[in-house]
Parts: structure tokens; sequence; C-alpha cells
């Protein structure tokens, strides 16, 4: 795979058969920061084989931990650090690499981690994380583009984080497990996400209670131990796989997946008009001829979520009516619309607000760009619908966060090819 492969997708073919999600990107990156409270062996089932995974595999392994792939599993030998420096090479690839400083803190009383600089989305500041750590003793300064903190050893505290935030509650989660006292955390994120960190730490001897609810307790304990565990399913490539069946008019069960964890979608999309079966653990889109417009507003979880605004969108744009996207979690969350709008949709954006003015057929292929991982999913999910042949480039995105997704769409019946290289200009 090349940073500049191109997928291109011939578009108008209805979906149809059975798919399984992976284990959860987001989900899979704390855990493996995790493995830094604790010395020895670590084995991760379901791990998703992505970039964001391998930018995090290089950043424990230049903190002295070795990783090694073994299946879908990921077998982690942490050793103690001998340094506790995340420099900006790694860490500018992938922001939540932030999620090193809780644990580094934690145990070893001192973390230098380059803050991560811009983002696609917003200006993702982590001043919540540092603000919690402040208020369990640490004393941290920004250095040469560097946030270094210090604790003999941190002390627990209340905690009330201003806006719910989920990096920020796993990054305090994974640093008070070691903190001196009792932590709680008010106004916590409530993410799947958080209640698998929260399930694994408490295998590696944590006193967690309350993770999946707005208020979290952690008491510190002296000493942790590693442990092996299997990763949720990712929410949001089921979610992807689901809109990729509706948006042909398809038939398309997603295997391997929590449906109560897309609840926010399938409701949704059950109010457009389209038939959702679920099992206990599948979700099924049935076809569906046409579906109406429905408004969204992203929220926190169980809310909808901010990282399948931009796939619905895709599916509004063929919609009959008018929807309103509301973008709640990231001020800038909406650089797929002009790329949608060169596929022939039609949407005004406004601040924080997109309006969609839908209609059937509307979509034909284009030569589109990807600016970010799920605006890369969403273009790939407009070219199946589209009339012609839609080339989406710098998939390099896309690759963050989906485990070969034209390869999944293929066997649904997609005509989805990767092609390396950008394209030519004409
Ligand atoms: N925020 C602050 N200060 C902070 C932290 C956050 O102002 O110190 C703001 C952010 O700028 C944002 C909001 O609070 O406006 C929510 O940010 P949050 O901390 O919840 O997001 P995150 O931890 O950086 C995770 C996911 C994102 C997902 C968001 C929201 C990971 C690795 N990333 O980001 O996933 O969109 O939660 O659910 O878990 C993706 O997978 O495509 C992705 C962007």
């Amino acid at each position: 795979m090349s940073a500049l492969d191109t997928i291109v997708v011939k578009g108008g073919t209805p979906l149809s058969g059975t798919v399984s999600t992976g284990g959860a990107k987001n989900a899979a990156l704390p855990l493996l920061f995790a493995t830094l409270l604790a010395d020895g062996e670590y084995c991760f089932r379901n791990v998703p084989r992505l970039r964001d995974i391998d930018s995090t595999a290089l950043l424990l392994e230049h903190l002295g931990t070795g990783i090694e792939w073994d299946g879908d599993a990921l077998r982690v030998h942490a050793a103690e650090c001998d340094h506790q420096d995340a420099p900006y090479d790694i860490v500018r690839k992938m922001r939540a690499s932030i999620l090193c400083l809780g644990p580094l803190l934690a145990r070893y009383g001192r973390a230098r981690v380059s803050l991560p600089g811009g983002c696609a989305i917003g200006s993702r500041p982590i001043n919540l994380h540092i603000e919690a750590f402040e208020q369990m003793g640490a004393d941290v300064v920004i250095e040469n583009g560097y946030v270094v903190a210090r604790a003999e050893r941190l002390r627990g505290a209340r905690l009330v984080f201003e806006d719910a935030t989920v990096g920020g509650t796993e990054n305090v989660m994974l640093a008070a497990t070691l903190a001196r006292g009792t932590t709680v955390i008010e106004n916590a994120a409530k993410e799947p996400e958080i209640i698998d960190l929260a399930d694994c730490l408490v295998k590696m001897g944590a006193r967690i209670d309350g993770a999946g609810s707005s208020v979290i307790t952690i008491e510190g304990v002296d000493q942790l131990r590693p442990c092996d565990h299997r990763v949720i399913p990712d929410r949001i490539e089921a979610g992807t796989l689901l809109i990729a069946g509706a948006i042909t008019g398809g038939d398309v069960r997603v295997n391997h997946c929590i449906p109560g964890h897309i609840d926010a979608l399938t409701q949704r999309m059950a109010e457009c008009g389209f038939r959702i079966d679920t099992g206990s653990d599948w979700v099924r889109v049935l076809p569906c001829d046409g579906w109406r417009a429905h408004d969204i507003s992203t929220a926190p979880y169980p809310g909808f979520p901010t990282d399948l605004q931009a796939q619905y969108m895709a599916l509004m744009t063929l919609a009959d009516g008018t929807a309103v996207i509301t973008e709640r979690i990231f001020e800038n969350r909406f650089m797929h619309v002009q790329e949608l709008v060169r596929m022939g949709a039609n949407i005004t954006p406004k601040t924080q607000v997109a309006i969609v003015r839908g209609r059937p057929g509307v979509l034909n292929g284009a030569q589109v760009m990807a600016t970010d991982l799920r605006a890369s999913a969403s273009l790939v999910l407009a070219g199946l619908a589209a009339k012609g042949e839609t080339i989406v480039s710098r998939i390099y995105h896309l690759d963050r966060g989906y485990e070969r997704l034209e390869q999944k769409l293929q066997r649904l019946g997609a005509r989805t090819e990767r092609r390396p290289g950008e394209p030519q200009a004409a």
C-alpha cells in the first residue's frame, strides 16, 4: 500500500451479502497505551491492521516495547522504558499518541510528549487532559512544542470535565490507576471504547467503577500486571458498511458487531424508511427503493456519532427531501461537502450546519479527494451509488481507520479497485 493509492469505484450495483467488522480502532489505541503501565506479556485479539495501529506500535517500540503480530492478535512485550519521550515525528502522524502522557506520567513521574499540531477536522486542543493532570498534582509546561509533565506521584482528585472528552477521559483513567488515592471523573465520556478500556484495566488489577456512565471512580493501586484482551468490534466500521448497503438499495448483513453500539444510526435509518433487522451480533439492511431525508445532530455517545456524520450525509444526498446535518463535536468536519458537491450533490454548508437537499439519482462519478478518515469513507459510499466512475485519491486517510474497505465492499459485489499512485491530471 502506498500513501498515494487511489480507490476507483464504479457505481450503480446494489450490494448484497454478508460482511464482518473488525476490531475497533478507537478501542485498540488506548488499550495498547495501557501496556506502558505494567511490564510483561500482553496478547490483544481482534486488533485491526491499520495505519494508526502501526503508528502506535512505532511509538511503543520507540519507548522500548516489543510488538509482534500473530494473525489478528498483537503480542506486546512491555519492558521498563529508559526514557519517556514521544517525538513529534511519530505524534504528528496520529493524535491519539497523546494517550501515552497519562501512563508515562503515572508510572515514571515524567513524560515529554510532542503537541500533535493541527488537524483537518478541528483545532483539537488537549487543554482538558493537561488541566486534569495538574489537578492530580502534576507540574505541566509547554517547551519547544512538547508537553513536559512531572509529578513525584500523581494523587487522586475530583475532576469535572467542562466538555465530555473521549481522549481526556481515557488519559485520566490510565493515569489514575496508579495514582495515590481515589480519582472521580465527572462528565466522563460514555463511549463503548471507554468501557473496553476499563474492562482491560480491571483485568490488569485496576479498581474502576462506573465506566459507561458519566461518573467514573478509579481507586489507585501500587502496581498493575499484564493481561490478555479481545478488542470490541468497530461500531463505526459497522455503521459505514450498513450505509454502503443502504445507499445502493442493497441487502447487506453486517456480522460480528454490537447492534446496540449503532442504535443512533439504525434508529435514524429506520425513520428514513429503511428496514433494519438485528440479531445478537449482526445488523441487516434490506433493499429499499427510496428513502426520506432526516435531520441529525452529532453528540457524544449514545448520540449520533460524529464519526458517521460524513457517511450519513452521503446517504442524505440521495434522499427524498431536505436534511439538516449539525456537527456539534468538531468545528471543521464538513471537508467532504465540496467533494460531494463535485459529484452532483446539492449541499449548502454553514457554520456547523449543512443543508442537504436530497434527490434520488443525483450523484455522478468524479475525481475527488479525501481530506480525513471519515470523509474518505463518505466519498467511497457516494461513489457506490453514483453513475459512472469515481476516483478517490489520498486514500492513506482511509487506511488509517478501515482495514481494506475496498475488499470488504468487493465481497458484497461492489466494483471497487485500489490503484497505485495518484491519477494523472488531464
Ligand atoms: N476537546 C477540547 N480539549 C481537550 C480535548 C477535547 O477542547 O482537551 C474538544 C475537541 O476539540 C472536540 C471535543 O472536545 O471538539 C471532543 O473531543 P474528544 O476528546 O472527545 O475526541 P478525541 O478523543 O480527540 C475521539 C476519537 C475520534 C472521535 C472523537 C469523538 C480516538 C482515537 N479518536 O477523539 O475519532 O471523533 O473521539 O467521538 O478515539 C475517527 O476515528 O475518525 C476520529 C476522529
